[in-house]
């Protein structure tokens, strides 16, 4: 297995922070590729919870080494603060654990400004970002006037940043927003540059070794498919490639790589979104309340990152079918199955209706969800707390077959299963 790739196969939040965490124990590298800190990924150990951004989830682990990919939009302010928050409690990160593409993207306070003013902006049609800049930083990018972490490097780094800067004030100024300070800007990332030095590397070429060599590198996506800038819900959706293809663009590695990549997509045995956009399965009475939680644990459905309530819903079965051939997935992890435990019976969309007609895929993908309904299939609750059960045998017969039928739906065999918050908190599937 040496590549590995673990996607999101809803509107991100899956659990995928807590699932490359068990896989990562047997991998060399951990790798991000795409996205920014827009991503929380959380992982529970013991009693320590940690909130990552940024850093693969993988390093809390102490062997892999985390590379953050040419395909990224890193803010250099939340790394090292993200740094600092791991060095704390014992993670160590330096150069030696932790090396960032000198090709991957900058956020600025500049694109974070952008960002929020354009929502106020955009009003009602607010796409709901996390207000972390990471569309006008891909803006910027695909305009080909960002900066990125390479810059940082140079001499001249400090003009690029003022000129930056400066066009983005223009924008601001248009939008009613307050223009930014330059200086301080400056003298901050001035430091940051600094510090970023040691850990800036060529990492396409080091994982292209490292997979040559027959070492196990993990790829850990951001976000969910349907939170692709191509193929999710358009426009209510983040600016970079989630799916498993873009792993190779956003690491620099070829196709001959993926020929045996493992592709495993994480699905929450529900459905959940933050931000605005279409959601065919939500619920909204009493139910949601049970499913979302009240807020009070960690892993209760508020964001990561913004701390915002996610809309909670049934699984949708037509949207993971498309998450698994987008991906190409050849394995399926569900999450979260403990919280359906005593619903007297649980329901996964199998596919929509519009105009009297039956659709089991959408003609348009997902983009166009405006008018179609549900359709439900309803299986039997069950009333154990499966949270203490680690052998699939053991999982009431409910659970087994409600997971055999979510597999049935998706076309992809279930591989782990999860019961709990807690590390070891893991079913494995019978292969
Ligand atoms: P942005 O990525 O901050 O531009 O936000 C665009 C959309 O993606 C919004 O609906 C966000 O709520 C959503 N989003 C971004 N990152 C995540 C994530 O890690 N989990 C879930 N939703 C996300």
């Amino acid at each position: 297995m040496p590549l590995k790739i673990v996607v999101g196969a809803q509107w991100g939040d899956e659990g995928k922070g807590r699932i490359v965490d068990w896989f990562a124990s047997q991998a060399e590298f951990v790798a991000r590729y795409n996205g920014g800190d827009n991503a929380g990924h959380s992982v529970t150990v013991g009693s320590q919870l940690f909130k990552l951004h940024l850093i693969p989830s993988g390093i809390v682990h102490p062997q892999p080494i985390a590379i953050l990919g040419n395909g990224m939009v890193i803010n250099p302010e939340s790394l090292f603060a993200e740094i600092e928050s791991l060095e704390k409690v014992g993670v160590e990160v330096g150069p030696q654990r932790l090396r960032i593409s000198h090709a991957a993207h900058l956020i600025t306070p500049a694109h974070k400004a952008l960002d929020q003013a354009m929502e106020v902006a955009r009003g009602k049609s607010s796409i709901g970002t996390t207000g972390r800049g990471i569309g006008p930083a891909y803006t910027d990018k695909a305009a080909r006037t960002n900066l990125r972490v390479a810059d940082m490097l140079l001499p001249d780094f400090a003009d690029k940043m003022r000129a930056h800067i400066e066009s983005a004030n223009t924008r601001l100024d248009s939008l009613d927003f307050p223009e930014l300070e330059i200086e301080p800007i400056l003298e901050k990332f001035a430091v940051y540059a600094e510090r970023i030095r040691p850990f800036v590397a060529d990492t396409a070429a080091e994982l292209d070794a490292a997979l040559r060599a027959g070492k196990t590198v993990l790829a850990e996506g951001a976000q969910g498919t349907l939170l692709d800038i191509d193929h999710g819900t358009y426009p209510f959706v983040t600016s970079s490639s989630t799916l498993a293809p873009a792993a190779l663009l956003g690491l620099g590695l070829g196709m001959t790589v993926a020929r045996d990549a493992v592709v495993s997509g994480v699905c929450k045995s529900f459905q959940t979104r933050v931000g605005s956009g279409p959601f065919p399965t939500e619920i909204e009475d009493d139910l949601a309340l049970r499913l979302r939680g009240t807020g009070e644990n960690p892993w209760d459905e508020y964001g990561t990152t913004t701390g915002r309530p996610r809309r909670v819903g049934w699984l949708d079965g037509v949207l993971l079918r498309y998450a698994a051939r987008l991906n190409g997935l050849t394995e399926l992890v569900i999450t979260k199955l403990d919280i359906l435990s005593g619903l007297p019976y649980i329901k996964v969309c199998t596919a929509y209706t519009k105009d009297g007609k039956t659709y089991t895929d959408l003609p348009f993908g997902p983009t166009d969800l405006e008018g179609f309904e549900a359709v439900y299939e309803q299986l039997p609750g069950w009333t154990e707390d499966v949270s203490a059960i680690r052998r699939w045998e053991a999982l009431p017969q409910a659970a087994r077959d409600y997971l055999d039928a979510v597999s049935k739906i998706a076309g992809v065999p279930v591989r782990l299963v999860s019961v709990g918050p807690e590390r070891e908190q893991i079913v494995e599937a019978n292969q």
